[in-house]
């Protein structure tokens, strides 16, 4: 199966969010499993000044746009079992940051417009295009528009993956001729065209032969009002299509037995060293060194729908609890102000640190005992997946990837990987976390046992890889040999632990209108698949002591899931013109 994956961004080329990871270790995965693959992103300023000599120039062709006619040169590099491709034009991406500019729409339509218009010099004609948010939205628009001339453009079938439905791409209509070289006939007959204005992501949806949620939650999420943006109606009409895929993390990158950017390597089997990145932690960033505090940690922007309203709200309840608290992050003024002054009020407790800094985040993930996410909403989240194989255990609000990849924990037949709360409110926050700390205080044994078990997730891409294979069947009308044993051994790495023990909560599973798996329905029209959406879970280490039944147990949580969230109906925020914000790390 040839595929040829779209993105805006992508590790360790360029990145400013989760999409960059994605975009990294998701198309090796798939080529892993046997497909071919290629990825097109521009060459971007940066690209070319820490690549430009790994890059091979292929050729270069000119791209018409409306009126404009540009040159676009291509260039390539081969890595692990990939071909990237770079589009060059320096008048759109010689520039100091990847998004953001005022020309943004005529950027990446651009970019959309040059992926047609160059798959003739690719290495192979794709079965499948792949797009990835609003930055390549226009491509299954382009293959449309095309394929009504030629039938070539028709045999290829596109795949949309949103990672966050918030930056859609929105502008006035009156450009859709000038801009994106596209008849008016797009808005008025409304593939285009959402609350008065012209909406790539929205045309794409329509477009696209498949569309995916980055995790099974996210993609029932996105029907509701408060999570759509005012794309619930789209969403909702199709859901035929509709399904998640939930992220894998890079296991080999992310593996406390080997990192060396941690202070010393630590395993289920040997936990030692994680009191030294314990004690480290606790010295590099100014708490005391208490090994028996437990150090819950936050890495995230500092923006709102991360929640960061609840930790305001109770900030110092929660300081009144027998922890210390670490927090890294940049982000909007006012948080980062309140984070500031609330260090000052905890000396030795509670640090900020205002940075981006990716080895303290290491030296966090590896060091703290617990790690907060109490988002608003969570299309995936990838610092979770992170903490947990750093033995540091989630507490999270039960929304979309955060939903999927953390099961509370119920120590009274140790089950579960972290800790969660299903309403956006710091009472319940707080009571969660309280529950974690004196889990951690008073007992060590069914933590370090909860401990083991976060461990134990398997979030490698694989799983991922799997299930896009999937989709790609059904769309492409092949059948795609998914479940064969050569595929689970090459895999499943023999130290990682075996998906199959993966427990599959019930009602994780996408939705109703969920269809049939690939094998059932291989067809051209028939929409994407849903495979039976297995959370990433947990697998019971062989060393795990049976089941002990504490008096006092820390689970009250899975009485709490039961709790109907309050959906408290937000405003749509997206506005005219903010297409191109950047869309920043997690
Ligand atoms: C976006 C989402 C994040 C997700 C990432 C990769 O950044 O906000 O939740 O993990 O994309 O899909």
């Amino acid at each position: 199966m040839k595929i040829l994956y779209v993105t805006s961004e992508a590790v360790p080329f360029c990145k400013t969010g989760g999409l960059a990871d994605v975009a990294g270790s998701l198309p090796p995965a798939l080529a892993e499993q046997g497909a071919e693959v290629a990825v097109v992103l521009p060459l971007y300023q940066r690209v070319r000044d820490r690549f430009g000599s790994q890059l091979k120039f292929e050729c270069y062709d000119y791209v018409d746009l409306a009126w404009r006619h540009s040159y676009c040169g291509l260039f390539s590099l081969e890595k692990d079992g990939v071909t990237w491709y770079f589009l060059d034009n320096e008048q759109y991406f010689s520039r100091g940051t990847l998004y953001g500019q005022a020309d943004d729409g005529e950027r990446f339509a651009f970019f959309s417009r040059a992926v047609v218009r160059m798959l003739d010099h690719f290495r192979f004609w794709p079965e499948v295009i792949h797009c990835n948010d609003w930055q390549s939205a226009l491509v299954p628009i382009y293959l449309k528009d095309d394929g009504v001339r030629e039938d070539r453009y028709r045999s290829i079938k596109t795949v949309v993956t949103i990672h966050n439905i918030e930056y859609q791409g929105r502008y006035n209509p009156y450009v859709l001729g000038d801009l994106f070289g596209l008849d008016a006939g797009w808005a008025q007959d409304g593939t285009m065209l959402m609350d008065g204005d012209a909406n790539l992501l929205k045309g794409a949806i329509l477009c696209a032969d498949a569309v995916n949620a980055v995790s099974p939650t996210y993609a029932n999420e996105l029907k509701m009002p408060y999570f759509a943006h005012r794309m619930e109606g789209i969403m909702r009409r199709c859901s035929n299509k509709l399904s998640g895929v939930l992220n894998g993390i890079d296991m080999k990158l992310y593996d406390p037995r080997t990192d060396q950017r941690i202070l010393k390597n630590f395993s289920q089997e040997d936990m030692t060293g994680k009191d030294d990145c314990k004690a480290e932690l606790q010295r590099m960033v100014g708490l005391r060194e208490e090994a028996h505090t437990p150090v819950v940690a936050m890495v995230s922007r500092l923006v709102s729908h991360k929640g960061l309203d609840l930790i305001c709200e109770v900030l110092h309840d929660m300081m009144e609890l027998p922890m210390q608290l670490v927090v890294l992050g940049t982000g909007d003024q006012r948080y980062e102000e309140f984070f500031h002054w609330a260090a000052q009020q905890y000396p030795g407790r509670m640090s900020v640190r205002l940075d981006y800094n990716e080895d303290l985040s290491m030296a966090i993930y590896a060091g703290a005992d617990l790690f907060l996410m109490p988002s608003k909403s969570e299309p995936c989240g990838l610092s979770q997946m992170i903490a947990m194989r750093y033995g540091t255990v989630p507490i999270v609000r039960e929304t979309g990837g955060l939903k999927d990849t953390v099961q509370p924990c119920e120590s009274w037949r140790d089950a579960g990987n972290g800790f969660s709360f299903a309403n956006y409110s710091s009472g319940d926050m707080l009571h969660v976390i309280r529950e974690a700390v004196y889990l951690y205080k008073d007992y060590p044994d069914v933590f370090g046992r909860l401990r083991q078990r976060a461990m134990a997730c398997d979030f490698s891409w694989a799983r991922s890889a799997r299930e896009y294979l999937r989709i790609y069947a059904t769309i492409t009308g092949q059948a795609w040999p998914i479940h064969s044993d050569t595929h689970r051994a090459a895999d499943t790495p023999a130290e990682e632990p075996t998906p199959a023990e993966t427990p599959a909560p019930a009602e994780e599973t996408i939705s109703a209108e969920t269809p049939a798996p690939a094998e059932e329905t291989i067809s051209a029209e028939t929409p994407a698949p849903v495979e039976e959406t297995t959370p990433a879970g947990e697998t019971v280490s062989e060393e795990k002591k049976p089941a002990k039944k504490t008096r006092k147990t820390a689970s009250k949580a899975a009485g709490k899931t039961a709790k109907t969230e309050k959906k408290t109906e937000k405003k749509a925020t997206s506005k005219k013109g903010t297409a191109g914000k950047k869309k920043s790390a997690e």
